[in-house]
């Protein structure tokens, strides 16, 4: 028997590489990949080497993450509880898809990953797993194993000879952190306390806007069907898009949060999060939208977003449900096409201007000016009256409400 660990290369899953050779006598296959968390992957490999793996996966799955994952969630304009942009929960289900295929091709019948049992990342992994393969086994060490402490863990390290550099010491971070393209997050250490704001030095992508430029910096973002294909007329990638917008946007002091979330297994969690990028491309997908969505089409969107949310956020990715609203979305963005200009400075992203060939917007009606006829002021008062006729038909009948 096999199993594929979703495999960082760091001291716990390097932990529970060993722990499952010894717990489940078990071949391991690890899989490491490049989702732009800005660590190098192919360390992993000698890693792995080291501790006995024979079949190694090392991948660089940064453009199928935004292309296939972040833009297609962006296209909804996609928030959690008001705040949080998912960027570790986009990351998920491309990771369970990636164990899964691994688990076809080395004919492994187990998966295993190194998230917690308080999360909503083990959920998240393992949903995806059984959504794309019935039948696979799921093993998370965090819910089995007894090594609950970092002194536990060092301990098992010694223990069985395991590299003790394995446990990246150079940035012993105090907060539990995840990072790939869209965002970076912290989690745990001095954010447990929901009333202490976090440390300065705690962020690592975005300079404070305390200590952005005092010039703005404009940029203009090209969308072709919702996704935004070149910045400044550059045409680039998606993950050259999102590189490119997280360094303005971290440059200028954008997308810092701090939130306390709900996580799916039931908890309050307080989070801090830099997404960049991802607060810009919010913004302005939302001003390109402001001129070539139809009305009911962009309100529809609208109550739907959190639904669309709340299942990235749990973990449903790969549901039916998740997959039948992405339709509807896609649907929306045939003309969701044409250049945001946005102005960054000192922590906002403000929208300068907007322009579309697919614009719904007519000077001509919507003029202050003289429109030529082309809008009737008269219509607007039968308009008024039959929306209003239920409405006074109850109030003739001397009903009130209050
Ligand atoms: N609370 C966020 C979420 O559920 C971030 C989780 C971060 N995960 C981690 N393994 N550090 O999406
Ligand atoms: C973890 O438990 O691995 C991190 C937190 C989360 O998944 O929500």
């Amino acid at each position: 028997n096999k199993v594929v660990l979703a495999y960082s290369g760091g001291l716990d899953t390097s932990v529970i590489v060993r722990w499952l050779q010894d717990t489940y006598n078990c071949e391991v296959v690890t899989f490491t990949a490049d989702i732009g968390q800005g660590e190098e992957v192919e360390p992993a490999r000698a890693k792995a080497e080291a501790l006995g793996v024979k079949e190694i996966y090392i991948e660089d799955l940064r453009e199928e993450f935004v292309r296939d994952f972040v833009f297609p969630m962006f296209r909804a304009n996609t928030v959690y509880e008001g705040e949080y942009l998912l960027g570790t929960s986009i990351a998920r289900p491309l990771i369970a898809k990636r164990l899964v295929e691994i688990a076809n091709e080395t004919n492994a019948d187990a998966i295993s990953h190194g998230a917690t049992g308080k999360g909503n990342d083990q959920v998240r992994f393992e949903l995806g797993a059984y959504a794309l393969k019935p039948g696979i086994q799921v093993i998370a060490p965090w819910r089995e194993w007894d090594l609950n402490s970092r002194e536990a863990l060092m301990a098992y390290c010694e223990e069985r000879n395991i590299p003790v550099d394995f446990s990246n010491k150079k940035k012993k971070s105090p907060y539990s952190m995840d990072a790939n393209l869209l965002h970076i997050s912290y989690e745990g250490g001095q954010l447990e306390d929901p009333w202490v704001e976090a440390e300065e030095d705690m962020w690592r992508w975005s300079v404070s806007p305390e200590a952005a430029p005092d010039e703005p910096t404009y940029i203009e973002l090209t969308y072709r069907k919702g996704d935004i294909v070149a910045i400044d007329g550059v045409e680039m990638s998606p993950a050259t898009v999102l590189e490119t917008l997280n360094k303005l946007g971290g440059a200028n002091g954008i997308g810092r949060a701090d939130l306390v979330e709900n996580r799916y297994v039931g908890m309050k969690s307080r989070g801090c999060y830099e997404t960049p990028g991802g607060t810009i491309m919010l913004k302005a997908h939302r001003a390109i939208e402001s001129l070539t969505l139809d009305r009911e089409a962009a309100h529809l969107k609208d109550e739907l977003m959190p639904r669309y949310a709340k299942l990235v956020y749990n973990g449903y990715w790969w549901s039916p449900e998740r997959i039948m609203l992405q339709k509807a979305i896609d649907e929306s963005q045939t003309f969701v096409n044409g250049k945001v200009r946005v102005k960054l400075y000192k922590g906002n992203a403000i929208v300068a201007g907007r322009q579309s060939d697919d614009s719904l917007f007519d000077a001509h009606i919507a003029t202050f000016e003289d429109d030529a006829g082309a809008y009737n002021q008269k219509d607007a008062e039968g308009f008024i009256k039959l929306n209003a006729l239920r409405m006074r038909i109850g109030a003739n009948r001397g009903r009130k409400y209050d």
